[in-house]
């Protein structure tokens, strides 16, 4: 009886092992590689991908940068290499094939095709970011390809992107980023668009344009940005997302106590001539700013609340100080650096100069001035350019690179693929690269 019974249960046992073990393995293979097979397919939803995938997807939506060069290198600041670069760019430069307003109207014939073959991330890497939708107000005029390279280091499906090209860019190029932003249904071209001249009022109207159309869209956006042809990022959006949190509310852009040379442009009155698209200085005087703080000096370029761009539109104070504002010079330039010191208005810092900001220290926009550049052992806030300059600011080159990815700034400016298209490369991988493995550790 017990040999017997010792004897079933071996047998038992047996069938186990050889019919009903392999038969489950097999039903729990064909499962799991289906399942692995689906949830890594690429995707054109919203829905946020399991890590295991992370890193088959990357291998599909890698920006590795093409020829001999070594972005790793580069950016850990190894000068053999950046010298390298240098001289490949002179090179480069001369053979490069500039992508045209028709070759992007083209390409953006098929929008699936387009967005596949220039590698949009079309989901969101992580939840943290999904809940914190950014919006974005871009103001161009030129360089179509800058601005799509621009728009796909900082796309994500979750953000929103309101577009304001100038009035009286070329007609292809109007074209070219209708063709571009009509591939994305959370980027629009501005629903007004003006005539932008040089440092008059137009420039701002052009952001308050975008701003209007960007509060009535019904993304949940916490923190908006405003950028211009010649911008690119060097945080990640979920980097950018952590940075914005811990602003903790506040809004963070360039306001000191201008210089006495400046003043001039808000105590007179300017006028817009239409004929030569310029703004002069003519002798009368104007009344003091409506505002009960005095006026700072800042940048165009700001990061700033929901309730910040809000403000802008309904505080009485604030509507009469931009009436004001419309016939000085260049009031981008003070104008976001003044409200964010008056306290009505939303995320702002108080008037006392112990407030005051530079743009080193606000995380909105990284600029090397020309006049400023120097030898760092000696007190300079940076060191030479490396690339050209353009009205006295610094057009990156590749030996910038190491320097600019220590700063703490969101975005930096210029960057233009005609001087230097290594550096924006460079990035381009980069922030891809940081954006598919390291999202989780940063948040
Ligand atoms: C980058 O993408 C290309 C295809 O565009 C692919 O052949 C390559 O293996 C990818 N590289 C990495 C490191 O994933
Ligand atoms: C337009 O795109 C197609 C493929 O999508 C290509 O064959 C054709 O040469 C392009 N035309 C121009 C003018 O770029």
């Amino acid at each position: 009886m017990p040999l017997l019974a010792h004897a079933r249960k071996n047998l038992c046992r047996g069938h186990l092992l050889r019919y009903t073990l392999p038969l489950m393995l097999l039903l729990f293979l064909t499962v799991g590689l289906k399942h692995l097979a689906i949830d890594c397919n690429q995707r054109d939803n919203n829905e946020i991908p399991i890590g295991t995938c992370m890193a088959s997807y990357y291998m599909a939506l890698n920006l590795s940068a093409p020829g001999e060069k070594n972005c790793h290198r580069i950016i850990q600041g190894d000068m053999e290499e950046v010298r390298r670069a240098l001289i490949d760019n002179l090179v480069a430069k001369k053979k490069r094939v500039i992508m045209t307003d028709e070759s992007f109207i083209n390409a953006t014939s098929d929008c699936k095709l387009f967005r596949q073959r220039r590698k949009y991330v079309m989901f969101s890497l992580s939840k943290e970011e999904q809940d914190f939708p950014i919006a974005y107000s871009m103001v161009i005029h030129d360089n179509i390809e800058m601005f799509e390279r621009l728009l796909r280091a900082i796309y994500t499906p979750h953000n929103i992107y309101c577009v304001h090209m100038d009035k009286k860019s070329p007609e292809s190029f109007h074209q070219a980023v209708r063709a571009i932003t009509s591939c994305f249904g959370n980027v629009f071209v501005a629903s007004k668009l003006v005539n932008v001249v040089y440092a008059s009022w137009r420039r701002v109207q052009a952001d308050l344009n975008c701003m209007e159309d960007l509060l009535q869209s019904k993304v949940p956006w916490k923190y908006l940005i405003n950028t211009c042809g010649t911008d690119f990022p060097i945080k990640t959006n979920a980097e950018m997302v952590k940075a914005l949190k811990s602003l903790n509310g506040h809004n963070s852009m360039e306001s000191e106590i201008p210089p006495n040379h400046k003043k001039r442009r808000w105590e007179y009155h300017f006028e817009l001539k239409e004929d030569s698209n310029n703004i002069v200085l003519t002798n009368t005087r104007k009344k003091p700013s409506p505002l009960p703080v005095p006026v700072f000096s800042g940048n165009a370029y700001i990061v700033v609340t929901r309730n910040f761009v809000n403000a802008l539109f309904v505080n009485p104070t604030v509507r009469s100080f931009i009436t004001w504002a419309k016939d000085t010079y260049s009031p981008d330039e003070y104008l976001w650096a003044t409200l964010n010191r008056f306290a009505e208005m939303p995320g702002y810092m108080p008037a006392h100069q112990k407030y005051d900001t530079s743009d080193i220290n606000a995380i909105a926009r990284l600029v090397k001035w020309e006049s400023l550049e120097g030898d760092m052992s000696k007190g300079a806030p940076y060191i030479p350019c490396s690339g050209t300059h353009r009205r006295t600011v610094c057009v990156y080159g590749t030996g910038d690179l190491n320097w600019l990815l220590q700063q703490h700034h969101l975005f930096a400016n210029k960057f233009d693929p005609k001087v230097d298209n290594n550096v924006i490369q460079c990035l381009e991988e980069y922030l891809r690269y940081k954006s598919f493995h390291q999202t989780e550790k940063l948040l």
